[in-house]
Order: C-alpha cells, then sequence, then structure tokens
C-alpha cells in the first residue's frame, strides 16, 4: 500500500473549513484526492499535470485510452479547455449548470495532452456541489475527476464506497455525505454540430430539448462506442448474476423466480416488492437511481447467489438507470413471458 488513506468530513463551511484546505493543499502538491459531488464521488488531480493524470489511471486501473471529464467551478472556465464554442453552449451551461450536465466540445492543444487520451475533444462540466467547487476555488486548477471506484466496480455514493475501493491508494477522501443524485452526469457532445447524448443521466434528451427548441439525438450503440471510449468497456457487473425486471413482470413470476435461483442459494433482491425469503434491499422506485450501486455494492457482498433488480420504465430519467442496469445484468426479461420461457429452459448465467 502507497498511502495510508484518510477519510475527513467537511463541515457546514467548505470555505475555511481545514479537511478541504488540506485537500486543495495535496492537489496543489500533484497528489490525487477523491471528493464528492452531486451525481458520485470523483478521483480528482490537477488537470494539466500529464504526471498527476497518470496517477489517476494507475489508481483507477483504467484503461488508458479512456478520457477523463475536466471539473470546473464556473461556466468561464470553459474557454480555458476548449478550441471552438458551439451556439448551444451558453443557453445549456445557462441552465444546468452548476448540475449533471458535462459538455464535450473541441480541445484546445494544451488539455489534448493530458485528459483527451488522442480524442480531438474535451468533456467538462461545473459540478453542483458546494465542496466540488471550493476544492476547484481553492485548488485554483480543473480537476480531472473520473468516478472514484477501482475500473469496472460500481460508482461510489458515499465516502466508505470509495475507502473500500482506493484504501491504500489514495492520500484523502473528503467525506460530504452521501451523493443525491447517484448516477453519473448526462454526457452531451456539442463538439460537431447537433448535439448528441453519448452518455444518459438525471438530464434527459426532453430537459435538453425543452431549453434548445429542437431535437437531440441520444446516440446508438455504434455512434457512444465511436466518440466515447468510456462505452466500450465492461462496466460493472457483480459476482452474482443480475436478472433484471421490466416494470412489467408480475409478482407471481418474481416469486417464481425467486424460488428458481433459491435452490442455489440466498437471493438478494433490490426493489419495493414483498421480498419473501430474499436478502432485501428495500427501494423506492422512484429513488432507485440514489440507491442502485450503493444497493449493488451491498448484495455483492451479501453472498448472494443472483441477485434481482426492479427495472423502470424506460422513459424520462428512467432511461439512464435502466442504460447502467442493462450493462450490469446477465439476463434482461421485459415481459412474464420471457421470463417464463427462461425458467422453463434456463440459459447459463455465464452468458
Ligand atoms: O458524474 C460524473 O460525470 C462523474 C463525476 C465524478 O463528475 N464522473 C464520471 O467520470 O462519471 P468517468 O470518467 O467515470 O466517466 C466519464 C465518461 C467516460 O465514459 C468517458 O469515456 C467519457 O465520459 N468522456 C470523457 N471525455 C470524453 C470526450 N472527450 N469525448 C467523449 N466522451 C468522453
Ligand atoms: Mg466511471
Amino acid at each position: 500500500m502507497k498511502f495510508s488513506t484518510r477519510i475527513l468530513e467537511v463541515g457546514p463551511n467548505p470555505r475555511k473549513d481545514p479537511a478541504l484546505q488540506e485537500a486543495s493543499r495535496l492537489l496543489r502538491e500533484g497528489m490525487l484526492v477523491a471528493f464528492p459531488t452531486e451525481t458520485v464521488y470523483g478521483l480528482g488531480g490537477d488537470a494539466a499535470r500529464s504526471e498527476v493524470i497518470d496517477k489517476i489511471f494507475e489508481a483507477k486501473n483504467r484503461p488508458s485510452d479512456n478520457p477523463l471529464i475536466v471539473h470546473l467551478d464556473r461556466a468561464e472556465r470553459v474557454q480555458d479547455y476548449c478550441s471552438q464554442t458551439h451556439p448551444s453552449l451558453e443557453i445549456l451551461s445557462k441552465t444546468f449548470w452548476p448540475g449533471p450536465l458535462t459538455i464535450v466540445l473541441p480541445a484546445n492543444h494544451a488539455v489534448r495532452q493530458t485528459v483527451c487520451r488522442g480524442l480531438k475533444t474535451v468533456a467538462l462540466r461545473v459540478p453542483n456541489h458546494e465542496i466540488a467547487r471550493e476544492l476547484i476555488r481553492q485548488t485554483d486548477a480543473g480537476l480531472a475527476a473520473p468516478s472514484a471506484n477501482i475500473s469496472g466496480r460500481p460508482s461510489p455514493t458515499t465516502a466508505q464506497h470509495v475507502f473500500q475501493d482506493m484504501n491504500g491508494r489514495i492520500p484523502l477522501i473528503l467525506d460530504g455525505g452521501p451523493c443525491l443524485v447517484g448516477i453519473e452526469s448526462t454526457v452531451l457532445d456539442l463538439s460537431e454540430e447537433l448535439p448528441v447524448i453519448l452518455r444518459p443521466g438525471m438530464i434527459t434528451q426532453q430537459d435538453l430539448e425543452e431549453v434548445l427548441g429542437f431535437p437531440v439525438l441520444l446516440a446508438q450503440k455504434n455512434e457512444a462506442l465511436r466518440r466515447s471510449p468510456g462505452t466500450r468497456y465492461r462496466h460493472y457487473s457483480p459476482n452474482a448474476p443480475v436478472y433484471l425486471l421490466g416494470p412489467s413482470i408480475s409478482d407471481e413470476v418474481f416469486q417464481k423466480l425467486v424460488q428458481f435461483l433459491a435452490v442455489k442459494g440466498e437471493v438478494g433482491y433490490l426493489g419495493d416488492r414483498p421480498p419473501g425469503s430474499c436478502i432485501h434491499i428495500q427501494v423506492e422506485l422512484d429513488k432507485l437511481a440514489a440507491q442502485l450501486y450503493s444497493g449493488l455494492r451491498d448484495l455483492d457482498t451479501s453472498q448472494a447467489c443472483g441477485i434481482i433488480v426492479d427495472g423502470l420504465k424506460e422513459q424520462d430519467t428512467g432511461i439512464s438507470v435502466m442504460d447502467r442496469l442493462k450493462k450490469a445484468a446477465s439476463h434482461y426479461f421485459e415481459s412474464d413471458h420471457e421470463a417464463l420461457q427462461f425458467l422453463s429452459s434456463p440459459t447459463s448465467d455465464q452468458e
């Protein structure tokens, strides 16, 4: 272990908080610090220094061609990183920043040497979290910050989650309590004429279209793969296979699936049905986004042999939750019929 990792709580007044001042000192010295944002915890380092960026990739075990988002304390800083803006930038940044929207623009030469990993574009965001923005301000640098998990694990939504993954790898975690949004920001590509959503999030296609007054595309798989390297990698899949249920699956079929899995061992369940004998994490489905990653982390450590998760309708924010869940799931049943077909001739969990 390289570091003895400390967790320091930040009090109600971040500006004068000694923990935040310590974090900022470490960042100025070229170290990494994990910090809260409204979406998930980030693993921050000075975006201008390539040796610091190398440390981020090493600590996360991140594939080296996957670019990082630069976090800014205010929208005016965008011009320090891009070579060209976009006619929709102003209205989008005025409406959604600070907030869970990341905007991709053509990158300038300096930033291409650090976070862009061979792309000609840079991803920028102003987080809606006072600790994050104050940390950026006091450090006086844009902070490159991917989610503060080991690559392939769920994004962390508490300081304790960060500690599970980063203990010994970084010197400091700032604790600002649980993240309110719970899933990563919407990534919107403004590097070409038509805006394209590369990663869905809390700010939806409809939210963006309402503000812009014209249609915004949601990248099809191929397009996202081409433009956003992060979509290429295997995402979180727990040790136990995840069975994702569409919103129309009946309680009766749910119970049949539980019985089928219970033959092999304990069954984990994330949702709001009567759970029977399952190891159960009760979530109200309208709050699923905020509890999704912590629920999956908890069920994964519970020795369950299978995890059943109730999904959402794929509209509005349900799209972003289902995007994450489909990546974690080994089976997805949209209808009772599909689930019953599986139960009558189960396919391997390893597919
Ligand atoms: O909510 C969030 O966005 C969190 C918090 C910490 O801000 N950060 C986050 O970072 O989720 P990360 O690195 O886990 O995910 C960033 C995603 C990746 O899929 C990456 O490929 C994509 O954004 N990305 C970064 N730069 C890009 C670029 N120039 N063009 C297209 N996609 C980009
Ligand atoms: Mg991530």
